[in-house]
């Protein structure tokens, strides 16, 4: 599909946003491994987060879909059932990463399997964990999917991530579940703490701590950012009414064409402001942006509160370290804004980005030629020089969602109309992005 997108000469209204990816899914896979029903509000219209529910049914349990409301009637931790055939991901890391870790432990094989983009993911990150805790898996050159998961009684772990990553950390810590006695979880760098939430609100016991440096021995100071996550094995959980905020990393694509387009201002409602997420809004701040929180409130565990943003001219800056991992997802859009900005933009210890849905590092730099912008595409980051201006064009998702939904906020500055071909992929995160920004762009 092509999406034709004008320039735009303000952004303004209120806007509702769809529920959370990432709280999505781990409601949906607690849920399923929880004893009776959940309900689960606001659930993400994302193509991603109905994979996941296409697997949790597939494992016996009852799911019930009526528009954003979600009913899972979960059957405790031995519950789910060997599937009839393969568990399809479709593209999304999240669920097969995620849900292996429950597979690990079953008395059954399982076979799980994802569309093309996915099957070019690298999933040793789970597989090491998962073997050192006893489970087989069979992986497409050892490091791809299809997985064949040959589950087992798994044995607890005390594991550190080589990389920052909330799926592996979920991964290992839903298969912790399984295992008898206390498995850890130790992060060099504090990742997205959904999961540890969400536990919490089912009722496992799981407490999370910061961690002192290995190589400062044990008077060393913890870095704020370095933490421990341990839970017992074998908890009881139950089924929950919970809600799920708006996706802050949607509301990112809107946040930035806000930003960019003179005369804007815009409100977002009920977006999760969890902090682990939301060094987006500081790091925006910190370059000079107008965005106001006027309401804040916790609901099961998450921080959620309305966004309002203005048109703001901006410094630019660098995103190193830590918070290349706390913005990873929203690493497309800034850098379209980073090339509006004065100083420009440096983005480093990106490397992750190179296996996301797309090598991102490449799919931003060359959609960002086409907006006739100077870019330099590192090993682990890139280049953005400030005070540029964009000039129509025709850019390609390259399957991405959110390469098509940052390049459509682009094209509403350039210099004419602009056509984003594969403009579907969108729906793998956010259905509602085109008509919603339609209805926002004057
Ligand atoms: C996610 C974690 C991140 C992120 C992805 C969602 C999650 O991936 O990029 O979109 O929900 O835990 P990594 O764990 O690979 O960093």
């Amino acid at each position: 599909m092509q999406q034709r997108i004008s320039p735009a000469s303000a952004i303004t209204g209120a806007v509702t946003l769809p529920g959370d990816k990432s709280i999505s899914h781990r409601y949906a896979m607690i849920s399923a491994i929880a004893e009776g029903e959940s309900r689960i509000h606001n659930y993400s219209t994302g193509a991603d987060c109905h994979s996941t529910l296409g697997c949790v049914r597939a494992l016996g349990i009852e799911v019930d879909v009526e528009g954003t409301e979600v009913v899972i009637r979960g059957r405790g931790l031995d519950g789910l059932r060997a599937p009839a055939g393969d568990l399809d991901a479709g593209n999304s890391g999240s669920t097969i990463r995620m849900l292996s870790g429950i597979l690990a432990a079953q008395p059954f094989l399982t076979r799980i399997f994802g569309d093309e983009s996915l099957s070019r993911r690298p999933m040793q990150r789970i597989l090491r964990p998962l073997a050192e805790m006893g489970a087989e898996i069979g992986a497409r050159e050892g490091k791809f999917p299809p997985l064949e998961i040959h589950g087992a009684r798994l044995r607890p772990i005390d594991y550190t991530l080589p990389v920052p990553s909330a799926q592996v950390k979920t991964c290992v810590l839903l298969a912790g579940l399984f295992a008898d006695g206390r498995t850890s979880v130790s992060e060099p760098v504090a990742s997205r703490d959904h999961t540890e939430i969400a536990l919490r609100e089912f009722g496992a016991d799981l407490s999370a701590a910061p961690q002192a440096t290995p190589q400062g021995g044990p008077q060393a100071a913890p870095q704020d950012d370095q933490r421990k996550i341990t839970l017992i094995g074998r908890p009881h959980l139950t089924g929950r009414e919970l809600m799920v905020p708006a996706d802050l990393s949607s509301a990112a694509f809107f946040i930035v064409a806000a930003l960019l387009v003179p005369g804007s201002q815009l409100t977002i409602r009920g977006v999760g402001l969890n902090p682990t997420r939301s060094a987006l809004l500081d790091f925006l701040t910190g370059m000079g942006a107008k965005i106001l929180i006027p309401t804040l409130e916790c609901r099961n565990g998450e921080l959620v509160g309305d966004i309002v943003v203005q048109h703001s001219d901006l410094k630019g800056g660098t995103i190193e370290g830590a918070l290349t991992a706390a913005l990873i997802d929203e690493i497309p859009v800034l850098a379209v804004l980073g090339a509006t900005t004065e100083e420009g933009l440096r983005v480093c210890d990106a490397g992750e980005l190179r296996v996301k849905e797309t090598d991102r590092i490449r799919t931003v730099v060359d959609n960002l030629r086409r907006l006739g912008v100077e870019a330099e595409e590192l090993p682990d980051g890139m280049l953005i020089p400030g005070r540029q201006k964009f000039r129509a064009g025709e850019f390609n998702s390259f399957g991405d969602h959110r390469i098509a939904m940052a390049f459509a906020v682009a094209a509403l500055c350039a210099d004419g109309e602009s056509v984003i071909g594969g403009a579907e992929a969108a729906s793998v995160s956010f259905p509602e992005f085109w008509t919603t920004l339609a209805r926002i762009a004057q």
